[in-house]
């Protein structure tokens, strides 16, 4: 059956008067993200504190992301951001040993590089593994960096620089025949492309919630393989890390027995409301269906930036695409600014605008974006 796209736009007021080409950077609202705040405030006004209201949220949310990735409940862990996952993860690992390098690639958002260099004073050695000439990252760069003494290859799936879609389950096929985990920082990707950790065979994926899954800052996940779990031992750690969060031990550390060994304090039970209710929305409308949407939106954009003369650096092919497509401009700040006053909303990185696409974008906000860019083109046109 095929999905009714403008219909489905209608639930984001925001899109009404906007052509929102932001999506990479936040998703845009969805009338029912906005009721779940409501819902959360107005219990605070009622009930005051319903705990354990609040850890139901939790585990739901935990649930429909292991439904979105096709792994477990007890595969994921709620965290706070990206990062905060990053960080429990790297407390878990030991760099003492011969296999202490951790491969990294220049697509890399900078958290999930910093927070390996963050390791060297424990003895981690950090490998970027660069593009070549083509501006491509392909997997025999990756196979030229990754060897036996590697412990981890930490990439992203989408670059959020310029919209490239590295080749992940080759990655770990390089990765796993020399021994080493591979960490998929999915946060480019997930909402917009399927992500499916099982078929890619990754043994580590982290990811958030405001962006193409529609929900909000402040809460993120964690995916570890469940083989994993019990040998990857967090020294970051908390309460609500334990095995039994009701414990209350101060003689011990008692890790639970699942990812959550992973989470640390009190969870962001406002962030839950949104997240929950962002991952409804997509799910509801279908991962593959999404994705079909976005690929034909960005192929389209990316053709008619053609037209106009002005080609993005973004791959052409789709295996090597996510949702973004990236335009080198001489001045891409002010590019983006000047789009801004005319309702255009997109966002700038490393001398490029970024318009990034979710289903609810359409056939009119290219044609609006194209247009605007063709007139910028000699003031703020390619480098
Ligand atoms: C690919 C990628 N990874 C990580 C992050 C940062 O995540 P967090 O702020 O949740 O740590 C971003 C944010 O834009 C991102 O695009």
């Amino acid at each position: 059956m095929d999905l009714d796209f403008e219909a489905l736009r209608k639930e984001f007021p925001l899109l009404a008067g906007t052509t929102y080409l932001n999506n990479g950077s936040y998703g845009a609202l969805a009338n029912t993200v906005k009721a779940a705040f409501e819902a959360y405030l107005e219990e605070r006004l009622i009930v005051g504190a319903d705990w354990d209201a609040w850890i139901m949220k939790t585990e739901s949310v935990r649930s429909l992301v292991a439904t979105l990735l096709r792994a477990a409940p007890d595969e994921i862990a709620i965290t706070a951001s990206v990062s905060a996952g990053l960080n429990a993860l790297a407390s878990a690992c030991h760099f003492s040993g011969v296999r202490n390098k951790v491969i990294v690639s220049d697509f890399e958002f900078p958290t999930n590089a910093q927070i390996w260099h963050a390791q060297e004073p424990r003895g981690a050695k950090v490998v970027h593994v660069p593009p070549a000439a083509d501006g491509y990252i392909s997997l025999e760069m990756f196979e030229r960096a990754i060897d036996e003494q590697t412990q981890l290859v930490a990439v992203t799936h989408v670059c959020y620089r310029n919209g490239a879609k590295l080749d992940i389950a080759g990655i770990v096929r390089l990765a796993h025949a020399k021994g080493a985990l591979v960490l998929l920082d999915c946060y480019q990707s997930i909402g917009s492309l399927d992500v499916d950790v099982k078929s890619l065979d990754v043994d580590f994926a982290a990811g958030g919630m405001l962006k193409y899954l529609l929900g909000t800052a402040g809460i993120g996940f964690l995916y570890v393989r469940r083989e994993l779990v019990q040998s990857t031992l967090p020294t970051n750690s908390g309460w609500f890390a334990q095995d039994d969060v009701g414990a209350m031990d101060i003689t011990a550390n008692r890790p639970a027995s699942n990812a959550r060994r992973f989470e640390a304090g009190t969870p962001a039970v406002v962030n839950c409301y949104a997240a929950e209710a962002g991952l409804k929305v997509i799910l509801n409308v279908g991962m593959a269906a999404i994705e079909n949407r976005v690929y034909a939106l960005t192929r389209r954009c990316m053709q008619r930036m053609e037209d106009i003369d002005w080609p993005s650096i973004t791959p052409n092919e789709d295996a090597r695409r996510g949702a973004t497509v990236a335009i080198a401009s001489r001045k891409s700040t002010e590019l983006c600014a000047q789009l801004k006053q005319r309702g255009i909303v997109t966002s700038s990185r490393a001398n490029n605008v970024r318009a990034s696409f979710h289903y609810y974008n359409n056939e009119a906000d290219i044609e609006c974006f194209v247009g605007a860019m063709k007139e910028a083109r000699d003031r703020y046109g390619p480098p």
